[in-house]
């Protein structure tokens, strides 16, 4: 045994050099993207943990095992036989009892970085997101939307997470947090921007053809910047509200036709889709489930954009089509003024 002490004190220093290396050499790899939010300052810290961890426990087994297959090597001429070992108690129940303790504590830690990174401001600027194939849209308290999500710095944001079809992932690489959408249900996330700049929220769940292209763009800006953009997005959402209120308009209704998402369902050329489609839709003989007829008219069209569900189209599953109760009753007004151009 006596003779043999110098091979541990080699391999103990090599187990301390390559653990130093491996977590150096991860570093330098620059795997994780720019630390953008509040969050992500607890979450990286718990994964610096984790990473100078995984660099020992690589070096613990690499090591020795590097070590033995040069060290130990058969000696040329060397016929005998290996030392023949019936298992360690002391050694086994070291190595149970040594990575149990870590994951307990991992846990411990993990749960508490959890409760910080969910902790509520009361004072959390509550933004609507809705989710659908392929697109995001943001709307905000003060009664507009936005295909790009703008942030104030250093201010919580609630984003109230709604999907109108499948699953989605509300994911930024940047704010480290990534957050399913899933159809039925409200998920919050609660991210708190630290610093200025340009971002992408990106789909994080595979959603269909598109899912690749599902992505808007995020800007983190200074908390005066972030006043005037709302200030002026409210006034001209105000603008736009009061035109239509005025007279409705098949131009505005055929880009809402475009924005948000009734082309994945909805054609124009007659051919059947997920829906119906809008060709000669308008003022003709619709027949129901229930065995009765109704008019296209712009009562029908209304209501089918608003409540889906109230009448189906025989030939159509009931809960194909979302609910659009967030168009306001402007939006509503120019898709059906679009529909009935649709000859
Ligand atoms: Cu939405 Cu992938």
């Amino acid at each position: 045994m006596q003779k043999n002490v110098h091979h541990y004190v080699i391999m103990s220093v090599l187990v301390i050099v390559v653990t130093i290396l491996t977590y150096w050499g991860l570093n330098v790899l620059g795997l994780m993207p720019v630390q953008a939010s509040s969050q992500a300052v607890q979450i990286d810290w718990l994964f610096d943990i984790e990473v100078k961890l995984i660099a020992f426990f690589f070096a613990l087994i690499m090591v020795p095992l590097c070590y033995s297959l040069v060290v130990f090597r058969q000696k040329e001429g060397d016929e005998t036989d290996a030392e023949h070992i019936e298992g360690n108690t002391p050694l086994e129940l070291t190595w149970t009892a040594i990575p149990l303790v870590i994951v307990i504590a991992l846990g411990i830690i993990g749960a508490d970085n959890l409760r910080q990174i969910k902790t509520v401001d009361p004072q959390a600027i509550e933004i609507k997101v809705i989710a659908q194939q392929w697109k995001w849209l943001f709307q905000y308290p003060e009664g507009f939307s936005s295909t790009k999500l703008y942030l104030p710095v250093n201010q919580q944001v609630d984003l109230k997470m709604q999907s109108q079809d499948v699953i989605h992932s509300f994911w930024v690489p940047e704010f480290r947090i990534s957050q399913d959408v899933v159809p039925g249900s409200i998920e919050d996330y609660r991210i708190t921007p630290n610093l200025l700049g340009n971002y992408k929220v990106r789909c994080n769940e595979m959603c269909g053809k598109n899912h690749a292209y599902m992505e808007s763009d995020v800007l983190v800006v200074s908390q005066a910047d972030y006043k005037t953009w709302v200030g002026t997005q409210a006034l001209s959402a105000k603008a736009t509200e009061m035109a239509s209120a005025g007279k409705p308009d098949a131009g505005r209704g055929q880009t809402l036709y475009q924005e948000s998402g009734c082309p994945a369902c909805h054609s124009l050329d007659g051919s059947k889709g997920i829906g119906p489609t809008w060709k000669g839709l308008f003022q003709s003989q619709v027949k129901l489930t229930t065995g009765s007829s109704v008019l296209a008219d712009d009562a029908y069209l209304t209501e089918s954009i608003k409540l889906p569900q109230a009448k189906t189209v025989a030939g159509f599953s009931v809960n194909a089509m979302p609910n659009f109760s967030y168009l306001t009753d402007g939006q509503v007004a120019d898709l059906v003024e679009f529909i009935k151009t649709i000859k």
